[in-house]
């Protein structure tokens, strides 16, 4: 089955992404991979601001084209991947913090997949979507344009 046409491209605000990055503590070196990963803002920020290494998964390759690109013209193509491909598809890698901006219903069908994939310890942060059935380590309301985001900080066991 796939999620592409249930799952639209919409950013996260840099702020939004800058606040949900400090919530994971995301540290340099450090490993983050963004779970559909749209024009790569996630990982340009991961990258410049926070000196971390960052893996995006996009499905649209026009998008995936994008965020190689944006990761180019912001100087960090050296610690930045992005594929072009499927996350249901792919293994998860090793990563320290996985971020996701995706649906309640995707995240529920990802759940078994980050249970037995996802690092012990890595640090999930997820854009206004819970992981239905895990207990969120944080959940914070944050207000940015205007708007409300809720952003949950779930850690691995
Ligand atoms: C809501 S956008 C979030 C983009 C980015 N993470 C952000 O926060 O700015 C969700 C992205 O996930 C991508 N996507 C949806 N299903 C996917 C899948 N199964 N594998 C890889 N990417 C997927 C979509 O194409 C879209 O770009």
């Amino acid at each position: 089955m796939s999620y592409y046409v249930s799952v639209p491209f919409v950013p996260t605000p840099v702020e939004v992404i800058r606040e949900m990055l400090k919530l994971a503590n995301l540290k340099p070196g450090e490993l983050l991979v963004d779970l559909g990963c749209g024009d790569g803002r996630v990982l340009v920020v991961a990258a410049k601001e926070f000196g971390a290494r960052a893996v995006g998964i996009e499905i649209r390759s026009d998008l995936a084209s994008k965020a190689a690109h944006n990761a180019i013209r912001e100087g960090v193509r050296d610690r930045v991947l992005v594929i072009n491909g499927n996350f249901f598809e792919l293994r998860i890698p090793p990563a320290d913090v996985i971020f996701m901006y995706l649906l309640t219903s995707v995240n529920e069908r990802l759940r078994p997949k980050l249970e037995k994939e996802a690092k012990p310890g890595a640090r999930i942060v997820s854009h206004d979507f819970e992981i239905v059935g895990w207990k969120p380590k944080l959940v914070e309301n944050f207000q940015d344009g205007g708007r409300s985001h809720k952003l949950y900080l779930y850690v691995k066991e």
